[in-house]
């Protein structure tokens, strides 16, 4: 029977179709093929920096773009001052760390950055991960044990669904920040240990988390809540101390958890905390113990990201200044972006085939989007398929992101 490559997705090609658990799924490689038109628009190739213009290579050639994919969401990841701190630690560090932190990895420079980020958010300690995924998924499974219990928003990251896989525990799903929902699931597990995992800004809806809301359930059944602030930390909160501060209810979190690629415009992921929780974490979380630490060269200029972003407060207002006027010119325009409410907008075009040639022809016209399709965002009847937009800060400028439209 032959199935419209049209109707198939990701979700579609996870069973083993031939002997050899080495080889692709021919009916992938097929669909692959079928549908080449939108896979190019898929790692494409950034030839410069990821500031707000830039330069990507389209249809084989440079091309010039307004860049609304980027995370770089205060300008950070070209800042002069932090490319100089970078150097300037290649010039005494050398290039990579060559060994787990555990054992040899571990350098000045990123116990340092220890101490800045746990003082930076008023806890006791931090501990540092060469990727945020990693960071994620190594605290959840480090800490969850099987008869556990991890309750989680359906929205949320990957990075913590398998960190919950990983720790073998019970894992509860409830709807988007409804708190009905999670009460219904935090009473289905009473008795168990329960953590509630949420995040500060949803990386595929751009709406906040229901912070208050959900923690106040989750209290009153004794359970912890863990707040992903990937996408919120820095650039929320008058302090930049992310959603929790936002919304006054960091006391209420015993970690915080955030990464270092997003408004610090590096690399990397963190968590801090109580000094026995962290020190537990050190010994359990598996791409610490197991893993190289963050190259030097990138804890320098994480150093000088934090610097710059806890200091020129101005940064993360023109960031909320850009993001309203855009979503201002947004809904002017008709345009949906489903529940956003931040610097994150996904533009909701609900038919695949529309959002893949939608997306060709912005890059034709200069403007930088990224597709994303089922099974990474829902096939919901309201958002069934997002091109996704990161709307980004450079440095006080006003966004041009309106000038390609
Ligand atoms: C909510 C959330 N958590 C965790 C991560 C993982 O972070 P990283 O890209 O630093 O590995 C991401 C990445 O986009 C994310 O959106």
């Amino acid at each position: 029977m032959k199935v419209d490559p049209a109707k198939l997705s990701l979700s579609n090609f996870i069973a083993g179709e031939t002997n050899d658990p080495l080889s692709a799924p021919p009916s992938f490689t097929n669909w692959m093929r079928a549908g080449a038109f939108a896979a190019e628009l898929y790692e494409p190739e950034l030839l410069a920096t990821a500031d707000a213009r830039t330069t990507i290579s389209y249809n084989g050639k440079r091309r010039s773009v307004i860049n609304l994919c980027s995370y770089n969401y205060l300008g950070l990841a070209n800042r002069p001052e932090v490319i100089a701190a970078a150097h300037e630690a290649l010039k005494t560090h050398g290039l990579g760390a060559c060994g787990s932190p555990m054992l040899s990895g571990m350098t000045d420079l990123h116990r340092e950055l220890e101490r800045r980020v746990a003082k930076f958010l008023g806890r006791e300690d931090a501990m540092l991960f060469n990727s945020g995924f990693g960071g994620a998924l190594g605290t959840i499974s480090g800490l969850l044990r099987k008869t556990d219990v991890a309750i989680l928003d359906n929205r949320s990251h990957l990075s913590l669904r398998d960190g919950a896989l990983l720790a073998r525990c019970r894992t509860e799903k409830f709807e988007h920040n409804d708190a009905a929902s999670l009460e219904a699931a935090l009473q289905r597990h009473r008795g168990r240990r329960q953590l509630v995992i949420v995040e500060g800004i949803y990386s595929m809806d751009g709406d906040f988390g229901n912070l208050k809301e959900l923690i106040e359930v989750a209290e009153s059944h004794g359970a912890r809540v863990f707040v992903d602030e990937a996408h919120s930390m820095l650039a929320c909160g008058d302090h930049g101390r992310g959603a929790a501060e936002m919304f006054g209810v960091e006391e209420r979190i015993p970690l915080i958890y955030g990464t270092f690629s997003k408004a610090f415009g590096a690399l990397g992921g963190f968590v801090a905390g109580c000094k026995e929780t962290i020190q537990y974490l050190r010994f359990y979380a598996h791409p610490y113990v197991y893993s190289c630490a963050l190259p030097p060269v990138v804890v320098a200029a994480i150093l000088k990201a934090l610097e710059i972003g806890t200091s020129e407060t101005d940064l993360r207002k023109q960031l909320w200044e850009n993001a309203d006027y855009f979503h201002k010119q947004l809904r002017e325009l008709g345009i949906d972006t489903g529940r956003s409410t931040t610097y994150i907008m996904p533009i909701v075009i609900g038919d695949r085939e529309r959002m893949y040639r939608l997306g060709h022809e912005l890059r034709r016209r200069g403007l930088w989007v990224a597709p994303v399709d089922y099974p990474a965002v829902p096939q919901s009847k309201n958002s069934r398929r997002h091109a996704e937009r990161r709307f980004e800060n450079q440095g006080g400028r006003l966004p041009v992101t309106l000038q390609g439209i």
